[in-house]
């Protein structure tokens, strides 16, 4: 109904779109400036390792079954399996979350491209720190200016996801991946060349337990579902085009990989730079990337076009990740055939687009918005995910979706995704928000 990936690359590319966004490299600088560096970074990587991925699996394996919308394909394997059909409720909250999501994520998507025209106009040329944060203070006293940018980001959007599975978002994954990854090496040559690079790697990889809290450790796991994009269906929307044999073992390695892989990259353009900047500090909040970095920019050789460039990149990372907000949704309208799918990404963008708005005039709205999605819908979603695919599935039905028949791998997969990832997340949760509501 909806179509099919090309081949197994653009699957990989395509989640990989969606993984890749604000989230590696806006959030996850800065969370990790604000956690203390490399022992958040160590239990970010565990959090990805042993929950992310594994869940990632079972998530796309569920979509793969069903074929359909998160919701219908979470209907689908409810009935398949007998049991009752509040299980649909993953779906649904799924459905929410990603509105919810994409309701502060284009805002600072809106952020991003208003940057674009800024450095491109010159406009850091020489400041110092002060002056990047009163720039950057102006533009969020500015809400007409937020919500020029946040509308032309929504609609950025609604285009591509009104073109469909193959002329839309298929396109981003093999125009716009490549595009990021090498502005993002350009990016990396200059933190190596132009900043403290040694400083910068201290940060991201000593092991300073001290400076972690179970808020942190909560902010991590939390993180680890935002970043691959998990536990609310956009991986289970995007593995229900996925083609019938791709081993989805190997696909979503590489997925939770590359994810990985770009947001280390991130940090290790974006500390150096902070550290060879006197007056910068890297538990700067959401505002590093569009403070710090256009400091950086603003006082290098050729820093108008990299400057410029860098912020086109992060357009484009989040570009290809909001799609994947809004699909969930608009699989499940188009199923519904009471809309088309221009119909359906229309009504959804505009709930979303709503949402943002609310967020621009309200910052408790946004940051309200972020934390409910990422430190508690994100990671229930997934609790039930792993639940659902490691105790209630038929295992011969997960074992040939995961097309691993007698593979060694399978049996280990499993025994994570039944009690390690589950157990996990519950107890990070349960401690996580006690301490931050309690203690
Ligand atoms: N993974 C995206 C990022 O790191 O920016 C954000 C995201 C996209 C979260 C899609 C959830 C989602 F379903």
């Amino acid at each position: 109904m909806h179509g099919v990936w090309a081949n197994r690359w653009t699957f990989i590319l395509a989640a990989t779109g969606s993984a890749v966004g604000l989230g590696n490299i806006w959030k996850f600088p800065y969370i990790t400036g604000e956690n203390g560096g490399g022992a958040f970074v160590l239990v970010y990587l565990l959090c990805i390792a042993v929950v992310g991925i594994p869940v990632m699996m079972a998530e796309v394996l569920i979509g793969r079954r069903g074929r359909m919308s998160p919701i219908n394909s979470m209907r689908y394997v409810t009935r398949e399996a007998g049991l009752h059909g509040a299980w649909t409720g993953i779906g649904w909250m799924g459905v929410l979350a990603g509105l919810m999501i994409m309701a502060f994520y284009s805002v600072v998507a809106g952020w991003a491209l208003s940057y674009i025209f800024s450095t491109g106009a010159g406009m850091f040329a020489g400041v110092d720190g002060e002056n990047a944060g009163a720039l950057f203070s102006g533009l969020l006293g500015n809400s007409e200016k937020q919500l020029f940018f946040h509308s032309i980001f929504s609609l950025m959007t609604l285009a591509i996801v009104a073109a469909g599975v193959t002329r839309g978002l298929g396109m981003v994954a093999r125009v716009l991946m490549p595009f990021l990854f090498v502005v993002l090496i350009i990016l990396l040559g200059y933190g190596i060349v132009k900043g403290d690079f040694v400083a910068g790697l201290h940060f991201l990889f000593d092991f300073k337990l001290d400076k972690l809290s179970w808020d942190g450790v909560l902010i991590a796991l939390g993180h680890a579902f935002f970043t691959l994009s998990l536990g609310m269906g956009a991986i289970m929307a995007y593995g229900a085009y996925m083609p019938d044999h791709a081993s989805v073992g190997r696909t979503i390695i590489t997925v939770g990989i590359l994810d990985t892989v770009v947001a280390l990259i991130a940090g290790l353009a974006i500390f150096p730079i902070v550290f060879g900047s006197p007056g910068l500090v890297p538990g700067e909040g959401p505002g590093l990337m569009f403070v710090s970095l256009p400091v950086a920019f603003g006082n290098m050789a050729g820093g108008q076009l990299f400057g410029t460039l860098f912020f086109l990149l992060v357009s484009v990372a989040a570009w290809s990740s909001a799609v994947s907000l809004i699909e969930p949704g608009v699989a499940w309208l188009v199923e519904s055939k009471k809309f088309s799918r221009v119909g359906s990404s229309i009504v959804l963008t505009l709930f979303a687009w709503l949402g943002g708005v609310a967020s621009i005039y309200t910052s408790f709205m946004f940051d309200t918005l972020d934390m409910l999605t990422s430190q508690i819908m994100l990671p229930l979603g997934g609790l039930f995910i792993a639940i659902f695919v490691g105790w209630l599935m038929r295992r011969a039905i997960v074992c040939s979706e995961m097309d691993a028949e007698g593979h060694p791998l399978f049996d280990i997969w499993l025994f994570i995704v039944r009690y390690i990832s589950p157990i996990l997340v519950a107890l990070v949760l349960v401690f996580g928000l006690y301490k931050k509501f309690a203690g």
